[in-house]
């Protein structure tokens, strides 16, 4: 089949490489012609293992093709997928829609025949409807549908989550025969048992703003456990082992640590109370204003336990900080957890010396004050505490012995209790977590 995807980002490159890997014919559409130009070179301009060798192999075959110009989408198919981002509005918790907006106002009127849209976006419930009417007015003697098609992957995991994902859920308006396209395109996943659950549109935006506020929901929960652990003196991995082993309850996402980042889940809970309060039911979603609350109280914790082993104040120190992405297997900085903590650590006097694996060129745009090293042993030189707040795989085979000998104080905070302790303490570091 021929389809159309609009926005190229984390979601938009790795949708249209994954239906070309489905063996589809795909136009990207890009508009920031820095990003249009590495992509058609077959350059992934994001760091997403497995997304650069699908998407040059993908440009090479011919199955994937970008562009900047909708005149030249809408000759190329009638099937639209719109996956442009959605982030929080500056000022306020709701979400921005205007790209959303934008893709539609821009392709709707373009269109000779008859089209159906899927938005992929994390939108606020009701935008469908909206679009529906939107689109209603602009087209030009042609039947435009739109439906809704919510996106689940993770980054790090896109395009496993895309190809083989844990369900597809599909958001249509009474009457539609959306349905039967959208089968045929995700022929091959749902062949091999992937569950599609067919909805209405304000059903399937639910889906995932609920999917995301479950998941903080659940991190958050075992932060606040982690706060009642450190006061009594318990330890929150093994509860959580525990309690995980319960299958109503499932240990994945009950890691407890520096708490939720990235481009998703902060933006997602805040813009579903917004929304949730524009529909009279606020008090529905209160919760998610304690979740907020805890995550970004783990933030300042942190902030905390490093004045502590500095004793008592960040005025002079020299801090390291491992991590800068707002998790592993990623170069996304937005919202990340371990950069707010190396600003508030700069604010208080410290001089911060950041080392990540792949998100340092990321950091040093949103945070160009902070001093940058080439590797996590340059990075604690002479420091008198390493912080780790991203967990990739480098740092958790970090040699203790090692950096012991580069450092000014043998302090380590585990910001993602992702070290083994014993091996830090045994080396006679002050291990704090
Ligand atoms: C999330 C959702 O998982 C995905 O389904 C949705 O489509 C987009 O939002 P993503 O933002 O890529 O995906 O990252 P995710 O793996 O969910 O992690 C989010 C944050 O939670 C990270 O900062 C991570 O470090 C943190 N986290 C995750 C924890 O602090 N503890 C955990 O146990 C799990």
């Amino acid at each position: 089949m021929r389809m159309v995807v609009l926005g190229l980002g984390y979601l938009g490159a790795t949708h249209a490489a994954c239906m070309a890997e489905l063996g589809h014919e795909v136009l990207g559409i890009e508009v920031v012609p820095e990003k249009r130009d590495q992509l058609a070179r077959g350059e992934v301009p994001f760091y997403e293992p497995g997304l650069p060798d699908l998407l040059k192999r993908h440009i090479d075959s011919g199955k994937l093709t970008i562009s900047d110009s909708y005149a030249q989408a809408v000759e190329f198919a009638d099937v639209f997928f719109i996956a442009v981002g959605t982030p929080q509005k500056k000022g306020d918790y709701s979400a921005d829609l205007q790209y959303v907006d934008a893709a539609v106002d821009e392709l709707v009127p373009l269109l000779r025949r008859d089209a159906l849209i899927l938005g992929k976006s994390t939108v606020p419930v009701g935008t469908a409807q909206r679009l529906a009417d939107k689109a209603d007015e602009l087209a030009k003697d042609v039947a435009v549908e739109i439906a809704w098609n919510p996106e689940f992957l993770r980054e790090g995991f896109a395009v496993q989550d895309t190809l083989r994902p844990d369900r597809l859920v599909l958001g249509i308006f009474a009457g539609s025969r959306a349905e039967a396209t959208v089968r045929e395109i995700y022929e091959p996943i749902i062949s091999v048992g992937a569950p599609f659950i067919v909805t209405d549109p304000q059903t399937a935006e639910l889906v995932k703003t609920s999917a995301n506020a479950f998941l903080a929901t659940k991190i958050s929960f075992i932060n606040a456990i982690a706060e009642v652990c450190e006061a009594a003196g318990a330890d929150v991995k093994a509860v959580a082992d525990a309690i995980g082993y319960d299958a109503r309850i499932g240990r994945r996402f009950l890691n407890a640590g520096l708490g939720f980042g990235g481009g998703c889940l902060p933006k997602d809970i805040r813009a579903f109370m917004a929304r949730a309060g524009e529909l009279g039911a606020a008090e529905a979603l209160s919760f998610l204003r304690e979740v907020d609350n805890v995550n970004m109280r783990r933030r300042t914790r942190i902030v905390e336990l490093t004045r502590q082993v500095c004793g008592g104040a960040l005025l002079g120190k020299r801090i390291a900080v491992l991590g800068a992405a707002f998790k592993p297997e990623s170069d996304d900085v937005r919202d990340s957890p371990a950069l707010n903590v190396a600003g508030q650590i700069q604010l208080q006097g410290a001089s911060v010396t950041v080392y990540d694996p792949k998100a340092m060129d990321n950091s040093r745009k949103v945070f160009p004050t902070l001093d940058y090293a080439g590797s996590a042993i340059d990075a604690c030189e002479s420091a008198d505490a390493v912080l780790v707040l991203t967990e990739w795989d480098e740092f958790v085979s970090l040699d203790a012995r090692r950096l012991g000998s580069v450092v000014r104080s043998l302090n380590i905070i585990d910001g993602r209790n992702c070290l083994d302790r014993d091996a830090w303490e045994t080396q006679g570091w002050n291990y704090r977590t």
